[in-house]
This record gives structure tokens, C-alpha cells and sequence, in this order.
């Protein structure tokens, strides 16, 4: 049985964030200060959000009522990896099982590789305008799956985006949805109070 309660109080945490306007600078090293301290630990995320599936699967968590945030539980069995693609938000990852690999992709016929990074669990990782906004990310780990967790400036599955061909750069219009129907159930406080 999970305590969600770690989830809960970074969702909050992040709300005040929001609420106070906070620029992309304060997202990337608050918030990042956040979803480090979210996954020192591994025993809040609810069981049906760390399956894996045939191709790699994003459970969203939580998304803002205005869109200004949302959280993903991404989930990689071995030796998957998403097509290039980009974000046009600023986001962050947190590597909380396992670890995986993004590579930076730079435009061009072909694409070529620029900085990559190794995550391993409890690290944190940023995309953005101003340091790179394309990549390619694969679970590092042939035998197992990893699982990180994603936090975007904005409602990541409905936004438009692209994938790219790696050969050519061409691009391709992208929107990402999610794999779950339902978002966990945060407020669930019975059994806190009835061991009050
Ligand atoms: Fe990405």
C-alpha cells in the first residue's frame, strides 16, 4: 500500500509556486529542489502508475487546474525509448527507479547528437529553451524498467509538438495524451485521522 502523501504535499508545494508567477529560472532550481526531495523516497506512487507497457508509458499524476504545471510518472521497460522529439515548455526529470539516457538532438539533415545525460535514481535533469529543448530518451537498463518523473510548464499530454526524423529533420506534428484514464486519488486522509 502506497502513502501518497509525498505527492501531495509536492503538488502543493508546486501550486505556490504557480501562484506566485514564478519565472522559468524559478521553476528550473525551486522546483527542481522539489521533485529532488519527491524521490529520495519510492513508496508513494500508487502500483497502477509504474506499469510498463509494449512501448514506454506516461501516467499523468496531476495536472494544474489552470495548466500551468503537470506531473508524470514515465515508465520505460527495458530497452525502450521515445522517437525524437521537443517540448516548447520547460520541463523537469527525476529519475526515482532505474535510470535512463537523454540525448540532446541539434537540427540537421541528419540530426546530430550534443549533450547527453546519464540519470541515475534521486537525480534531477532539466529541458528548456535555454539549454535544449529536442532529444531522445531510453531506459539505460536492459533488464528492468526504469521509472522518472516528469514535470512540465503546462499540460504536457495536449500540447503541440513535434517528433523529428533523426535522417532527415523532418518533422511531424506530436500530441501525447497520456495511457491512464483516471489521476491518482490525492486526498484520501481517513487514515491519517483516524490515527489522530
Ligand atoms: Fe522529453
Amino acid at each position: 500500500m502506497t502513502d501518497i502523501a509525498p505527492l501531495r504535499d509536492f503538488i502543493r508545494d508546486m501550486t505556490q509556486l504557480a501562484e506566485q508567477d514564478a519565472s522559468e529560472a524559478r521553476w528550473l532550481t525551486e522546483g527542481a529542489a522539489l521533485l529532488r526531495r519527491l524521490i529520495a523516497t519510492d513508496t508513494w506512487l500508487p502500483e497502477d502508475c509504474a506499469v510498463a507497457g509494449p512501448r514506454y508509458r506516461q501516467y499523468l499524476l496531476h495536472c494544474d487546474p489552470l495548466e500551468r504545471f503537470c506531473v508524470v510518472s514515465f515508465v520505460w521497460g527495458p530497452g525502450q525509448k521515445t522517437p525524437v522529439h521537443n517540448h516548447t515548455v520547460w520541463g523537469l526529470v527525476g529519475m526515482l527507479r532505474g535510470a535512463e539516457i537523454s540525448t540532446e538532438m541539434r537540427p540537421g539533415a541528419p540530426m546530430t547528437p550534443g549533450q547527453v545525460d546519464h540519470l541515475k535514481e534521486g537525480e534531477v535533469v532539466a529541458v528548456s529553451a535555454d539549454t535544449y529543448d529536442i532529444h531522445v530518451v531510453e531506459n539505460a537498463l536492459a533488464d528492468r524498467a526504469s521509472i522518472s518523473i516528469h514535470v512540465y510548464g503546462g499540460n504536457i499530454g495536449a500540447i503541440a509538438r513535434a517528433v523529428f526524423d533523426p535522417a532527415t529533420g523532418a518533422t511531424k506534428r506530436f500530441i501525447s495524451g497520456y495511457d491512464n484514464v483516471a489521476v491518482p486519488n490525492l486526498w484520501d486522509r481517513s487514515k491519517e485521522m483516524a490515527a489522530a
